[in-house]
């Protein structure tokens, strides 16, 4: 349930017409609703009620943009960050560092040290050679990092391969059958306090399975871990619940999430922590674009050349991701499109032979789902500018992000004297 909804047969954004951004920001414009992100931060919420120590932190991979995580640090979320940018952001949206989780393969040094002055709440070490690293560091400068190993279960998530992280060959965690003797080994180290376990298995997860099953071995884990004395006060169960991108498809709830985990986690007796991302941001956000032309094509289709292309919202050149496309103002009739953006690449395609509103060069339309892994991934492939953001709120509106535009990208550009 998101607050895109058409009123008297213009989609609005809450109570804002899009086509009233459009005319005030341009397009490509991603539009954000506040009372969507509220409304699925409290189902969210609401759906581990029952559990008795929960913390939750906010994936901002999923939408770091400041706006949005004011939204989610009001709502009392936490954050989940992978980069000193990200942490950087989480901060300055107002979560304290004891909320924070530092995850993430690959943290710099530097970027250890940046988590550990600000105090971070748990950092989830990938490795035990990050771990031996990390326990360096914060003895070197009389601190203890307060950790939780992640472990990979080998589970198979059943979602799209680019996007599955708890399989044996993906690179995240320590193989659970290691996992007791790394953080035996890790515990003792003085620069370290193991507080717990983490697991994140993948990402637009559409069955509840595979996360019951990782959350199984992590549970036996726990208690092998205890029986050979060590403490584990939190569980970190990750992200991963998925959203429907198109009309019709169903996904478990955030209720029938917690009613899971409540069966299988429950008798743990530790602090439960969860970083979900798109289950709380994907459906409050659309990507508006405006037709350049409508293309006739060699064989049926014609191509609705759109202003949005893959450099804006990359996950269906990346993952062959569907967006459910919608005219803003429809007229009622219907066409069989292949709709594209402007790049120069054959990947820049959004859908193909896609029975869609009949759409004319100049019209408005939206790719919906969008809120999540959206204006965060764009890039300025094709000399094309960064993407704008507006976050709507009832009936008023603001840009949250500034179109960057192609020449403040080429300001930054430098040729050297011996080229002149
Ligand atoms: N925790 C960790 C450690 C993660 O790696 C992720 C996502 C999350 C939490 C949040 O997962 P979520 O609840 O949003 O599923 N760009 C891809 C998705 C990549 C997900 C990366 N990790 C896409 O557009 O589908």
């Amino acid at each position: 349930m998101d607050h895109f909804e058409y009123q008297n047969g213009v989609l609005c954004a809450e109570d804002v017409p899009l086509g009233t951004i459009a005319d005030a920001v341009g397009t490509p414009v991603y539009v954000y609703s506040r009372a969507t992100l509220e409304r699925h931060a409290r189902a969210f919420k609401a759906g581990l009620a029952h559990l008795p120590k929960v913390h939750i932190a906010f994936a901002i991979k999923a939408n770091p943009n400041l706006a949005v995580l004011k939204v989610m640090s009001r709502e009392g979320l936490g954050a989940d960050v992978v980069s000193g940018g990200e942490l950087a952001r989480a901060l300055a949206a107002g979560m304290t560092g004891p909320d924070i989780v530092f995850s993430g393969v690959g943290k710099t040094a530097a970027e250890m040290v940046q988590g550990l002055e600000a105090g971070i709440g748990q950092f989830n070490i990938e490795s035990e050679e990050e771990g031996i690293e990390l326990a360096a560091i914060a003895a070197a400068r009389g601190l203890r990092a307060v950790c939780a190993l992640r472990v990979n279960p080998d589970v198979d998530a059943r979602t799209h391969e680019k996007i599955s992280t708890g399989k044996a060959e993906n690179k995240f965690g320590v193989p659970i059958d290691r996992a007791a003797g790394i953080y035996t080994r890790l515990a003792v180290l003085p620069g370290i306090e193991m507080r717990g376990v983490a697991v994140h298995i993948g990402s637009q997860l559409q069955q509840l399975q595979p996360l019951e099953d990782a959350f199984i071995k992590l549970g036996e884990l726990i208690a092998e871990l205890r029986a050979g004395g060590q403490s584990v006060t939190h569980a970190d169960l990750g992200g991963g619940l998925g959203v429907p991108y198109k009309a019709g498809d169903v996904f478990p709830s955030p209720a029938e999430y917690g009613a899971m985990v409540g069966r299988v986690c429950s008798q743990w007796d530790v602090t439960l922590m969860f970083e979900p991302g798109r289950v709380i941001c994907g459906n409050a956000g659309v990507l508006l674009t405006r037709v350049i032309r409508v293309k006739r094509s060699s064989n049926g289709a014609p191509f609705v050349v759109v202003d949005a292309a893959m450099n804006d919202l990359a996950r269906p050149a990346m993952y062959g991701a569907w967006h459910d496309i919608d005219a803003v103002v429809p007229s009622g009739s219907r066409m069989i499109a292949n709709v594209v953006g402007p790049i120069c690449e054959t990947g820049d395609t959004f859908a193909m032979g896609r029975d869609i509103d009949a759409l004319e060069a100049g019209d408005l339309a939206v790719f919906r789902t969008a809120g999540a892994y959206g204006a965060t991934m764009a890039s300025s492939y094709n000399s094309r500018g960064f993407v704008c953001e507006v976050m709507v709120d009832g009936a008023k509106f603001a840009v949250v992000a500034d179109r960057i535009l192609p020449a403040a990208i080429t300001a930054a550009e430098r040729v050297p004297e011996w080229l002149e």
